[in-house]
């Protein structure tokens, strides 16, 4: 069996070259009219913004922060965000879940979502939530790894080019 063409590890300090790889990704999806936060145009400074604004999460250990990479540098990234409120201690919610279109299609969404999942283990978090617009890739995803499909809210967010979309939200049991 081939070996995978990436490798996932956690970051916990954001360097230029991480936040350059990061920004690309981030570029990549919302281009390519994936509805994550942001809408067209696009510029790198706002994406910069963002990724500066995740990497003092890091730092302060309020998220956990995972990257693929292969032979071009990162091609994937996804978060947990740890930082919730102090009666829900067993949860964290998943965050920016960003597979660059070079490595889409290849098994890396699913790895990416099973090491996350391995993360939070290791934090001590059984419980995960996470919305995602209503009929997108992902939505695919996450129902094929066993997440429960808690509803859809009508509305919630714009596509990048300015549609309304509807959002479902997922939750994970890990210890179902
Ligand atoms: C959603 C997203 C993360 C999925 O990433 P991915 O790496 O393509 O995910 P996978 O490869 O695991 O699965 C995608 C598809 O490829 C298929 N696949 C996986 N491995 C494969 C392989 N070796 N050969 C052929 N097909 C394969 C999967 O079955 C799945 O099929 P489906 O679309 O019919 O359901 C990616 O499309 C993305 O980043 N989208 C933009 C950002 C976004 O919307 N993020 C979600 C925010 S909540």
């Amino acid at each position: 069996m081939n070996a995978s063409p990436w490798s996932i590890r956690r970051i916990h300090v954001v360097d230029d070259a991480a936040l350059d790889g990061l920004i690309d990704v981030l570029i990549d999806c919302v281009e390519g009219g994936a509805s994550v936060s942001f809408m067209l145009p696009f510029t790198r400074e706002r994406a910069e913004a963002f990724w500066r604004r995740v990497a003092r999460g890091v730092a302060a250990g309020e998220r956990v922060l995972l990257v693929a990479e292969d032979e071009r540098g990162i091609c994937g990234t996804v978060q947990l965000v740890l930082d919730v409120p102090e009666n829900q201690p067993h949860r964290a919610d998943l965050a920016k879940m960003l597979v660059h279109r070079r490595a889409r299609r290849l098994g890396l969404g699913a790895a990416l979502m099973r090491a996350a999942e391995s993360a939070a283990r290791e934090c001590g978090r059984n419980l995960l939530v996470l919305d995602t617009v209503t009929g997108g890739d992902a939505e695919r995803l996450y129902e094929r790894l066993g997440w429960i499909r808690v509803g859809v809210i009508p509305r919630y967010a714009l596509m990048p080019d300015g549609p309304e979309c509807d959002t479902t939200v997922f939750y994970r049991d890990l210890r179902a």
